[in-house]
């Protein structure tokens, strides 16, 4: 454990045991408690993100809001982050890679994520992040144990020892639907691809819609093995 926090691995334990029996708000307000404005929302403007911008709203105004911008995101995306950022009045903080597209295209060759999807996310995306978190001593996302087998273990708070900081999942027990019915009550804007098919949302060059019947990531790199962008695994 190092001093960016100063919670032992023991005390996490312990409260990812306690925080299992709370509700997102709750677990979001004690984190606001513990960490202030040195914690930090990741948004890519999917379901999750939307519910938990609408919840800090209410619980920790003031917790700084962030977004991975990869230069590759479907209008839709831009156009809800928008939306929110009317609604409730407040700006995302904009990460962006260090390569343009067209770097990126001169040192790698053109369209990257159909040849090497892995480096492509890597330096669209978990470079700029280890550049940010740095900064902060936890970050929050929009992770389920539901999505995928590499979340099915995920705790509610839990140490990130890949970016080396606490990190907060407080939808880790949410059902697919109790996000849902979660926007429906508050009325929360959402992305309109997710009513298109497109449940899990990622670069538009990597996702598309899904099947009936296939499961909530199938539409991300489809044709690839790749599961995980390497946020979080
Ligand atoms: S990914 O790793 O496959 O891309 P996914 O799209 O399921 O992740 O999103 C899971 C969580 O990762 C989101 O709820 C959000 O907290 C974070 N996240 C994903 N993409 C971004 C992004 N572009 N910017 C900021 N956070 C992101």
């Amino acid at each position: 454990m190092t001093d960016r926090t100063d919670l032992t691995a023991e005390e996490i334990r312990l409260w990812a045991y306690r925080l299992e029996s709370k509700s997102p708000e709750e677990v979001l307000s004690w984190a606001a408690e513990r960490f202030g404005t040195e914690m930090i929302l990741a948004s890519s403007f999917g379901a999750e993100d939307v519910v938990l911008i609408d919840m800090l709203q209410k619980v920790a105004p003031g917790t700084p809001v962030f977004y991975l911008d990869t230069n590759l995101h479907f209008p839709e995306t831009e156009e809800t982050r928008e939306r929110l950022a009317k609604r409730y009045g407040i700006s995302f903080l904009r990460v962006t890679p260090r390569l343009t597209l067209r770097e990126q295209a001169e040192r790698y060759g053109e369209k990257l994520w159909e040849v090497d999807p892995t480096l492509c996310c890597n330096l669209r995306k978990v470079e700029p992040l280890a550049g940010l978190l740095p900064a902060y001593r936890a970050w929050i996302t929009g992770i389920r144990r539901e999505q995928a087998p590499t979340r099915a273990r995920v705790q509610k708070i839990e140490w990130d020892p890949k970016f080396n900081l606490v990190k907060f999942n407080p939808l880790a027990a949410w059902k697919w639907e109790e996000v849902w019915q979660y926007i429906r009550a508050h009325d929360v804007p959402y992305n309109p691809l997710h009513d298109r098919h497109y449940p899990s949302i990622g670069c538009s060059v990597c996702t598309r819609p899904v099947n009936p019947g296939e499961d909530l990531r199938a539409g991300r790199w489809a044709g690839f093995a790749k599961t995980e962008c390497g946020l979080h695994k």
